[in-house]
């Protein structure tokens, strides 16, 4: 029960759409505009650097704040938990932000949520090494959505190595809903990419410009 508990409670978070809300704030509904994806990449393709900026980290701290949440009520009854049951609210963060109700299901592809995710369960040495690489993709390819697509791999590989090293203090079953929830992030990651995939692949996928706006 309090695995749902904690899926209801990331996707609230989840639904708090920082990108849609900023595009109506500026009379624009980011989701007809550029890629139509309402996230990061197209609030900084359509809006400009402030408006990635504020994206980027309203939706990845809602992660963050629904772990904190998870935290607060479950810390007393459940404290051995924590990082399992972290895991359901970053699922349910995903979810809320890439399926939104109240917008017909037509949000985000998630990759900002699960970067709250990271920074709330890995250590130190793990999240610097989902931003290198993030970075270095993108800085290297312009491709968004190619560093976005290998951080959430690389996120995968770091909860099992992580997992194997004791760190989140969990083993047996619990270990491997872990284990089982990362991986499905990667497989809604890649399936909310598909577009960009297919683009990647033929060689016309957007190219991020900064000198836009
Ligand atoms: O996180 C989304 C990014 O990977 C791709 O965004 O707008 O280019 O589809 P977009």
């Amino acid at each position: 029960m309090e695995r749902l508990i904690c899926v209801i409670i990331g996707y609230a978070f989840g639904l708090l759409q920082t990108g849609y809300i900023y595009g109506r704030l500026h009379h624009i509904d980011i989701r007809k505009q550029g890629s139509g994806n309402a996230g990061t990449t197209n609030a900084l393709r359509t809006l400009g650097f402030k408006a990635g900026a504020v994206t980027f980290l309203g939706d990845c701290f809602k992660c963050v704040f629904a772990v904190v949440v998870v935290y607060l009520i479950y810390r007393k009854t459940h404290g051995d938990m924590i990082p399992v049951l972290s895991m359901y609210a970053g699922m349910g963060a995903v979810l809320g932000h890439n399926y939104p109700f109240y917008l017909g299901f037509k949000g985000g592809k998630g990759i900002a949520a699960t970067a709250g995710l990271i920074v709330s369960t890995v250590n130190i040495t793990m999240v610097l090494i989902c931003i290198v690489v993030f970075v270095g993709i993108v800085a290297g390819t312009r491709y968004v959505s190619l560093g976005s697509l290998a951080v959430v791999i690389i996120y995968l590989a770091e909860v099992v190595v992580y997992g194997q090293m004791g760190g989140f203090g969990v083993s047996g079953s619990h270990l491997w809903e872990m284990y089982a929830i990362a991986a499905l992030l990667v497989l809604s990651a890649f399936f909310k990419h598909r577009a960009n995939i297919k683009r990647l692949m033929n060689g016309t996928e957007n190219k991020l410009s900064l000198g836009r706006k």
